[in-house]
């Protein structure tokens, strides 16, 4: 379990495919375990097909406009092969044609949401026009994919792989066939929110990096990933989405007793975009110079307090205000020594004003 970074039943199933045994489950009889196990083998099977369709037509012709996105954004091969990054084509049916062509189950690919049926009762792609990552396992497993237009006229940007029996969106992260490793070599998990601000760290070497994907952070992720370190670094935009995503993981990381370090990058920056400006050394720096996420949040909450103070002369109101925003973030904290370090972080805090 520690080791492959798994739960208990997660191993279980890893060893006993390993060693060829047969599992039978409370409830359910082994005809269906195996009738599971085989489909979810066939799934695997499709997505891998798929990501490889997506990655050839990329350095194809036909992917050219793809192409020219990702030189655009300064993504290089290496990266592109390493993500297993690709093209959906525009045609229409030209992912159909090629599973039709290598004989795969079309109801299970429509089971994992590559193929839809149109009101003919026809088959068409779900993808089209969007350049490609692949959503890979640590294991090296593909579980999905989620696809970014080329234009920011078309919308959404980004289009994911729907829930399957093999992707579960609020398990999975983005980058961890790379990152996992290392984030175990390192003993420090970066996380940032969006699919290219992974690439672009790891492709400048930055490698222990992970992103959720079209979510905010769920507490499986944090629970997944703290098996294989508890040092966590978040990097948030400075604009207010980023502070609201930053307050929304302090109260999903306070009850499991993990204090993450939090990186606040300028106002309309993220990670991609800080790193092409002011280059990797930048936000290596900002990391070493990273501040506990509930440090950074009590200075918050004081400093607003400070700033209504003055504007509407609340004073006893406001610190009540401040001090009771403080204790709901302590009633969190499941440890009695984390608490009393909150408390003096809130003391040195008042002080200092
Ligand atoms: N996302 C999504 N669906 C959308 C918009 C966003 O699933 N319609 C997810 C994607 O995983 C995306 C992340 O949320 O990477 C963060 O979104 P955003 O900050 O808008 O995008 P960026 O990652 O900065 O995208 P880009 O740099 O390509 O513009
Ligand atoms: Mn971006």
């Amino acid at each position: 379990m520690k080791y492959e970074g798994l739960d208990f039943p997660q191993v279980v199933e890893e060893l006993a495919d390993r060693y060829g045994v047969a599992l039978t489950q409370q409830g359910q009889n082994s005809e269906n375990i195996a009738k599971n196990k085989s489909e979810k083998e066939i799934l695997y099977k499709i997505n891998q097909l798929t990501a490889r369709f997506y990655y050839d037509t990329l350095n194809s012709p036909e992917g050219q406009r793809g192409m020219d996105y990702l030189k655009h954004r300064n993504i290089n091969h290496d990266m592109i092969r390493e993500a297993i990054l690709g093209f959906a084509p525009s045609a229409g049916k030209s992912l159909l044609q090629h599973l039709q062509q290598k004989k795969a189950p079309l109801d299970l690919a429509e089971k994992l949401g590559l193929i839809r049926k149109g009101q003919r009762g026809d088959y068409y792609d779900f993808f089209r026009d969007r350049v490609m990552c692949s959503i890979v396992s640590a294991e090296g497993k593909v579980l999905g994919f989620s696809g970014r237009a080329l234009s920011d006229e078309v919308q959404p940007k980004y289009l994911n792989s729907p829930e399957s029996p093999i992707y579960h969106k609020s398990h999975s992260l983005l980058g961890m066939q790379t990152a996992k490793a290392v984030i175990r070599e390192k003993d420090q998990v970066i996380l940032v929110e969006g699919n290219f601000d992974m690439i672009r760290l790891q492709q400048e070497g930055i490698r222990h990096v992970v992103a959720p994907l079209g979510t905010a952070l769920t507490e499986q992720q944090i629970r997944y990933l703290s098996r294989l370190s508890e040092n966590f670094i978040l990097i948030f935009d400075g604009d207010a989405a980023g502070q609201k995503a930053s307050a929304r993981a302090l109260e999903l990381f306070l009850p499991l007793g993990i204090l993450p370090r939090v990186v606040i990058l300028p106002s309309g920056e993220d990670p991609d975009s800080f790193v092409r400006k002011e280059g990797v050394e930048a936000l290596q720096n900002k990391i070493s110079n990273s501040v506990l996420l509930l440090d950074y949040w009590i200075e918050q909450i004081l400093s607003e307090r400070l700033a209504s103070d003055s504007k509407t002369g609340q004073g006893p109101q406001a610190q009540a205000k401040a001090i009771r925003k403080v204790g709901e973030l302590l009633e969190l904290v499941p440890g009695e020594i984390e608490k009393v370090y909150i408390y003096k972080g809130l003391r040195k805090g008042m002080a200092c004003q």
